[in-house]
C-alpha cells in the first residue's frame, strides 16, 4: 500500500508517494529526473489493468481505447505548446531524438564539407556528440559559440561565426549546469530563415509554458521524465513542412503508404517518424502528469514557488562565496532552480557525493554531460543541486547544513 504523508510546509509533497516511503529523503536531483505523483502511478497501473493494447492497428475496442488515450496526450501537449497534434512526434528521450534528427538532416540536406553547424559551448553532450560523429564522416564543420564573461552567449563571437556556410544552429534554452535562461527569441532574430534552428527544451519543460510560434524554431526537443512523466518519453515538435521534407531514418509499416519489391512510398505526417510500437504507456502517463500539473498548479504557479526557492538558494550560496564558486551569479533573475558549484580547493568530488548521500540528500556531482563548458571554465567537476515543486525550505536548509559540514 502506498503511504502518503502530510508535510505542512509544502502540500504538494503529499502527492508524491516516494516521500511517504522515505520521509527523510531530500531529493535535489530534479534536473536529472523528477519523482512521479500518485496520480501518474495509479493511472498507469489502472491503464495497464483496464485499457492496454497495442495501437495503430485496432479492430477491437481495447486497442481503440489505447489509441484514443495516446492521441489525447498529444492533443493535451499541443494545447500546452500551441502547435498541432500532427506536429508532435514521440520517441524515447532527448538524446535519441537529437541523434535521429542530426542524421535525418545530414541525409536529407546533404551537409558537406563546406557547410557548418553552430552550437553553444555549454550544450549537453547529446547535442554535440551525434554531430561530431557525422562531421567525421561527411566533413562538415562544427563551431562552438563562446560565452561572454557573464555566461551569456557571446554575441560578437556569434556574429563572427554565423555566415552563409551555416546550415544548422542548435541550442538549449536553459543550461543544465548554470540554470541560466537564454533569450532564444533574440538569437532567432539573427538566424536566417533558411537555416535549420533547433531548440533543446529539455531543461525548460518543467519550468514555464511555451508558445512555439514565439520561438519560431524548426524543431523543439523535450523530455518529459523531467516533469513527472515516466522515463523514455521524449517529444519532438517538427514543423509540418519539415516532416514532409526530412526522410525518416527508421522505417516500419506505419511509416509507409505502400511497399513493393521495387519501391516504397512514405507517409507525409508525424506518424512517418514514429516507426515503432510507440511508448503507449508512457504517453498515457504524460497525459496524467499534465492533468496533475493543470489541476494543482499549472506552470505559472510552478514558477511562483520556484522564485521563492531560487531567492533562498541565491542568498545562501552568496553567504558562502569565500568557500564556494558558484557557476554563474547570485542573481535570482533569468534562471531556473538549478545551481552548480565547486568547493574551492576540494578535488575529490566522490567524497562530497558520498557525504550528501549518507545524509539522504540526493544531488549530482561530475560534469553533467557538459565537458566543453567545464573545460572552458577551467573546472574539472561540479556539484549540482536542483529543486522541483515538492521541495521545501526545510530541504534547502538540510542541504546547506550538510554542505557547511563539508566545507
Ligand atoms: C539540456 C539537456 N539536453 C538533453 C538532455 C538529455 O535528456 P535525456 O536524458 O532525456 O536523453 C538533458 C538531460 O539532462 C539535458 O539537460
Amino acid at each position: 500500500m502506498i503511504k502518503l504523508i502530510w508535510k505542512k510546509d509544502n502540500k504538494w509533497k503529499n502527492l508524491f508517494p516516494i516521500f511517504g516511503e522515505h520521509p527523510y529523503l531530500v531529493y535535489l536531483d530534479n534536473a536529472a529526473s523528477t519523482q512521479k505523483p500518485k496520480t501518474v502511478i495509479d493511472w498507469v497501473s489502472d491503464f495497464l489493468k483496464n485499457d492496454y493494447a497495442n495501437i495503430h492497428r485496432w479492430l477491437y475496442s481495447l486497442s481503440e481505447r489505447s489509441e484514443e488515450l495516446y492521441y489525447e496526450s498529444k492533443c493535451k501537449l499541443a494545447e500546452l505548446i500551441d502547435c498541432k497534434p500532427s506536429e508532435i512526434i514521440y520517441s524515447y528521450n532527448s538524446t535519441y531524438c537529437i541523434n535521429l534528427l542530426a542524421q535525418a538532416l545530414v541525409n536529407s540536406w546533404k551537409l558537406w564539407k563546406w557547410d557548418k553547424v553552430l552550437l553553444w559551448i555549454r550544450e549537453h553532450h547529446s547535442n554535440i556528440l551525434p554531430r561530431k560523429v557525422l562531421s567525421k564522416i561527411f566533413g562538415f564543420k562544427i563551431e562552438f559559440i563562446n560565452e561572454d564573461k557573464n555566461y551569456n552567449i557571446d554575441r560578437k563571437d556569434f556574429e563572427k561565426k554565423f555566415d552563409k556556410k551555416v546550415k544548422i544552429v542548435s541550442l538549449s534554452q536553459v543550461s543544465n549546469v548554470t540554470g541560466q535562461i537564454m533569450e532564444i527569441e533574440k538569437i532567432r532574430e539573427k538566424v536566417w530563415e533558411n537555416v535549420f534552428f533547433m531548440v533543446d527544451w529539455s531543461q525548460s519543460v518543467p519550468h514555464f509554458p511555451i508558445e512555439i510560434n514565439q520561438i519560431k524554431c524548426d524543431a523543439l526537443i523535450m523530455t518529459w521524465h523531467k516533469m513527472m512523466a515516466q522515463t523514455w518519453l521524449w517529444m519532438m515538435y517538427l514543423k509540418r513542412e519539415l516532416i514532409k521534407e526530412l526522410d525518416p531514418l527508421i522505417l516500419w509499416w506505419w511509416t509507409v503508404k505502400d511497399v513493393s519489391i521495387d519501391s516504397f512510398s512514405l507517409q507525409n505526417n508525424a506518424d512517418k517518424r514514429e516507426a515503432w510500437t510507440p511508448n503507449i504507456i508512457w504517453a498515457v502517463s504524460l497525459l496524467k502528469a499534465l492533468e496533475t500539473i493543470e489541476s494543482i498548479w499549472w506552470m505559472e504557479k510552478v514558477r511562483e514557488h520556484e522564485k521563492t526557492l531560487i531567492e533562498i538558494l541565491c542568498e545562501w550560496f552568496e553567504k558562502r562565496k569565500d568557500k564556494i564558486r558558484l557557476i554563474w551569479n547570485y542573481e535570482p533573475h533569468n534562471r531556473i532552480w538549478t545551481f552548480s558549484f565547486v568547493i574551492k580547493n576540494e578535488k575529490n568530488f566522490n567524497k562530497i557525493w558520498e557525504i550528501f548521500s549518507k545524509n539522504n540528500i540526493c544531488i549530482r556531482t561530475w560534469w553533467h554531460c557538459a565537458y566543453p563548458l567545464h573545460k572552458s571554465l577551467n573546472i574539472w567537476w561540479s556539484a549540482r543541486v536542483s529543486t522541483y515543486l515538492y521541495n521545501t525550505n526545510q530541504d534547502i536548509k538540510k542541504f546547506f547544513e550538510c554542505l557547511d559540514s563539508i566545507i
